[in-house]
């Protein structure tokens, strides 16, 4: 056997996520030795400096997101994204990432013809890619699925709540659990994800009610976006965090940095050197040695 990290090198496992949750029901954020338990963040990744970046930075669980359409490939939604896609990204971030627990999204269209075909395609993430779990979207409907997964022991991330990958269905991306019903079959979800076996569950545009009573019910971690501060975890994805996207961003979103202007900036400032002679410049430049530099045209030497 290959060695891998584990518990007490640092590296977070799925276990270190379980063990996050405050342990009696809804009564403490506290463990038994009294220290606080820690929240659990998360980011998306999809390629390796970014994965470099956000592990070195301590984020616990990088996840590679099927937003990777939208955000990276430049789709509308998030159903265009293929397996192959998601293995090629999950390939490139596992080789950034040290330290945090990789999850990978099985995207739209992989995990909805047959148990055994799902099973096969999560494989694919974990063995191919590198993935240390999978997140799935959906609640009660997935139970099955998750439970194959977890049987094949690949840990299962839930996501309940707003499932962009339901967008035809639902027709847009509108904040679920608003009404005494639907709040009720947000907390139905999260608990069937849970019976199930997931590890952990993302819940996603709910009321900051609606997730801080699932949150108590739950014996799993839960971990919002959109979900208000109660959850036990947040995720946002990278570009909407560090303003890489453009138009309408959600008011969950909290920019942590303007990178569009900087490289806009950047961009720009290249062209007008490149066009003006200032770049590069002669310390820029690799040099002859004076032997050689003899030999060429005066004009080249200038
Ligand atoms: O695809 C994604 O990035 C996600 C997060 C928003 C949770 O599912």
């Amino acid at each position: 056997m290959s060695v891998a990290p584990r518990a007490g090198s640092g590296k977070i496992t799925v276990p270190d996520i379980l063990s996050r949750k405050p342990s009696s029901l809804g009564s403490s954020t506290f463990s038994e030795t009294n220290s606080p338990k820690q929240k659990i963040t998360c980011i998306t990744a999809y390629d390796y400096p970014t994965a470099r970046l956000l592990d070195d930075a301590g984020v616990d669980i990088l996840l590679v997101g099927d937003s990777l359409g939208m955000v990276v490939l430049g789709y509308d939604s998030t159903l265009p994204v293929t397996l192959d896609e998601m293995v090629h990204h999950v390939k490139a971030v596992r080789r950034g990432t040290r330290r945090a627990l990789l999850v990978a999204d099985m995207p739209y269209g992989s995990f909805h013809v047959s148990l055994d075909e799902s099973v096969r395609n999560a494989v694919r993430l974990v063995k191919e890619g590198g993935a240390e779990a999978v997140k799935v979207e959906g609640g009660e409907r997935r139970i099955e699925l998750i439970a194959r997964l977890v049987e094949a022991e690949i840990p299962v991330m839930g996501h309940v709540g707003l499932t962009p990958q339901s967008i035809n269905a639902i027709g847009g991306f509108h904040v679920r659990g608003k009404t005494r019903d639907a709040a009720r079959q947000v907390e139905r979800d999260a608990r069937a994800v849970e019976a199930a076996g997931a590890f952990s569950v993302v819940l996603e545009s709910v009321p900051r009610e609606v997730a801080a009573h699932v949150t108590q019910q739950l014996r799993i971690p839960t971990i919002g976006i959109g979900a208000g501060p109660d959850c036990d975890g947040q995720v946002l994805v990278f570009h909407d965090m560090v303003g890489l996207t453009d138009g309408h961003v959600p008011k969950f979103v909290r920019r942590y940095a303007q990178l569009s202007a900087e490289i806009s900036k950047a961009a720009s400032e290249f062209c007008d050197d490149v066009r003006n002679g200032r770049f590069p410049s002669d310390a820029e430049s690799y040099h002859s040695t004076a032997e050689v530099r003899e030999k060429i045209p005066a004009a080249t030497r200038s």
